[in-house]
């Protein structure tokens, strides 16, 4: 995986197919080394920053686990605690923080922030997800795929279902069109696609073999999918659309009825998490009894089937992370 060295992860629009194809089979290895036990060393004596705008269970674990299974070390820093936006400059905190660190993660709101940081550093910057995307979920959504299904990312039907607009849709698409993939956005009209965004996938996909579609009606959208995918309808920082996107996005949830309109039985689900399932889910409780629903954007039998490979998904976080990782700042050839 030398093509990343000193590279950086933004939105995966600038990697070429080969490029994230490596690192999704490094990431495979990685996980092997680690089933086997063994313990490579491969980030020894680097150190990263994760900067957190919004909150994370997933990626900040990744992250952290990753470099240190390799020998590295993370720091956390929460912005309610740093001077990045407030006292200090974006581009004054990334010169400072080039100078400690061999790299740095950046979660939060503008995809501006996260480009303004990979500029100014001098070292690699990941995204761990902005408004408008969410790149290196893709990655463990790739590998989660090779695992599960029999056959090659170019002969496989996506579906993904719900908020075609958000950014996992955004990188969904992205990460299709680059793999040569059959990708289809299941939405309502107002959440369809981003035009520009489908325009140039489109191009993209002329390259690559890839197709790209919107579908408005789910059960055309879902006919022969291998994955049927979803993510919140209500993402981090849109709270206030809580009540409109229920309205809309109801006839798309992932149901067994749906699952069942595949046409196939081992239809996978995905979903990068957090979901909202049952009226279990901590913050949900009160917003689903005052509509009187128990389940938003996929039902607890789904969420809990045999075709659910959500924590499998989980899982391949933390080692496609640790390939990012190692590909961009590694010392070593290893692999
Ligand atoms: N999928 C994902 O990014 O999870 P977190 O928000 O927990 O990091
Ligand atoms: N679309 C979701 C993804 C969470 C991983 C959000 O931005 O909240």
């Amino acid at each position: 995986a030398k093509l990343w060295k000193g590279k950086s992860l933004l939105t995966l629009k600038n990697h070429t197919p080969e490029e994230i194809k490596s690192l999704l089979n490094l990431a495979i290895e990685l996980k092997k080394q680690r089933q086997l036990g063994r313990h490579n060393d491969l980030l020894k004596g680097k150190n990263i920053v994760l900067l957190f705008e919004k909150t994370s269970t997933r990626t900040r674990c990744a992250f952290e686990v990753a470099m240190m299974q390799e020998g590295g070390n993370a720091t956390f820093l929460d912005m309610k605690d740093s001077q990045m936006g407030k006292k200090e400059s974006v581009e004054d905190t990334a010169k400072v923080l080039g100078r400690y660190y061999e790299g740095i993660e950046f979660r939060g709101y503008h995809q501006e922030t996260v480009e303004m940081l990979a500029k100014h550093a001098g070292v690699p910057v990941w995204n761990g997800l902005t408004d408008e995307y969410h790149p290196t979920q893709i990655l463990a959504d790739w590998m989660t795929i090779m695992e599960k299904l029999d056959k090659p990312l170019e002969e496989v039907t996506f579906a993904y279902v719900g908020d075609a607009r958000n950014n996992m849709a955004n990188s969904l698409m992205i990460g299709a069109a680059k793999m040569g993939m059959n990708f289809r956005a299941v939405s309502p009209a107002s959440l369809a696609p981003d035009k520009t965004l489908m325009q140039e996938m489109q191009e993209v996909a002329m390259e690559t073999g890839a197709k790209i579609q919107w579908f408005e009606n789910p059960i055309e959208g879902v006919k022969g999918a291998d994955v049927i995918y979803t993510d919140v309808w209500v993402s981090m920082g849109e709270e206030d659309q809580f009540e409109e996107r229920i309205k809309r996005l109801m006839p798309y949830q992932v149901n067994e009825f749906l699952m069942s309109k595949t046409g196939n039985p081992d239809t996978i689900f995905m979903h990068c998490l957090p979901a909202f399932h049952d009226t279990e889910t901590i913050i949900g409780k009160e917003v689903y009894d005052q509509h009187g629903i128990s389940e938003l954007e996929v039902t607890d039998a789904v969420f809990r089937s045999e075709q659910s490979v959500v924590f499998d998904e989980a899982e391949n976080r933390m080692h496609t992370i640790k390939a990012m990782l190692v590909a961009t700042m590694g010392s070593s050839g290893h692999f």
